[in-house]
């Protein structure tokens, strides 16, 4: 299980819809749990409490423990803006004894607000989105991620390929040499 977490607009979802179909490339199944998606249908209703949000990141991650102890390469991206929360949904993936990978969007709000490509920031600025996270709603950010992604500044095909190097570091896809000598 890889599992993104950062800010809105930190590019997870964008990491994420680059990568999978990389894995299928290399023969894994591939499963997306997307946090915006996720809030269309298994988290219909839920709001940005922070009771809602862990109800959220606790539902993704008993999903995607079902599909990852299934033989599903699954890969997440929501904020998941709770160190506790993440934490909780890593020993649920280990002790069912699938990898838990967490790979942090570290772009910075400055950066995530630059960009703004849904306007949420300007909003949250404006006070028409109270308790916008990195605004004025905590993130805390991972103290032992597996992978950190410098995602304001780096571009998305170093993000990919450092996901990827570090996979096939921990033999969970072939190596770039194993697969061909590709790059
Ligand atoms: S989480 O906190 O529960 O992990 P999740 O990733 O599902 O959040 O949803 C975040 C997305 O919801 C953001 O990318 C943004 O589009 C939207 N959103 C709407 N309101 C907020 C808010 N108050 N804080 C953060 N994101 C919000």
């Amino acid at each position: 299980m890889l599992w993104f977490t950062g800010l809105s607009g930190a590019g997870k979802s964008t990491l994420t819809e680059a990568l999978a179909p990389r894995l299928r490339e290399l023969g894994l199944r591939v499963e997306v749990l997307d946090g915006d998606a996720v809030r269309t249908h298994l988290s219909a209703g839920l709001g940005f409490s922070r009771e809602d949000r862990d109800t959220n990141i606790l539902r993704i991650g008993y999903v995607a423990n079902l599909l990852a102890r299934n033989g599903v390469a699954v890969i997440t991206a929501a904020i998941s803006p709770y160190r506790d929360t993440r934490d909780a949904n890593r020993r649920l993936v280990e002790g069912d004894g699938s990898a838990f990978i967490e790979a942090y969007a570290a772009a910075t709000v400055e950066e995530c607000e630059a960009r703004d490509v849904k306007g949420l920031y300007a909003e949250a600025r404006a006070g028409k989105r109270p308790g916008f996270t990195g605004v004025d709603d905590p993130y805390e950010p991972p103290l032992k991620p597996e992978i950190v992604l410098q995602t304001g500044s780096e571009d998305i095909e170093t993000s990919v390929r450092k996901v990827l190097d570090y996979l096939a570091s921990r033999g969970l896809v072939p190596s770039p040499a194993a697969a061909g000598g590709q790059r």
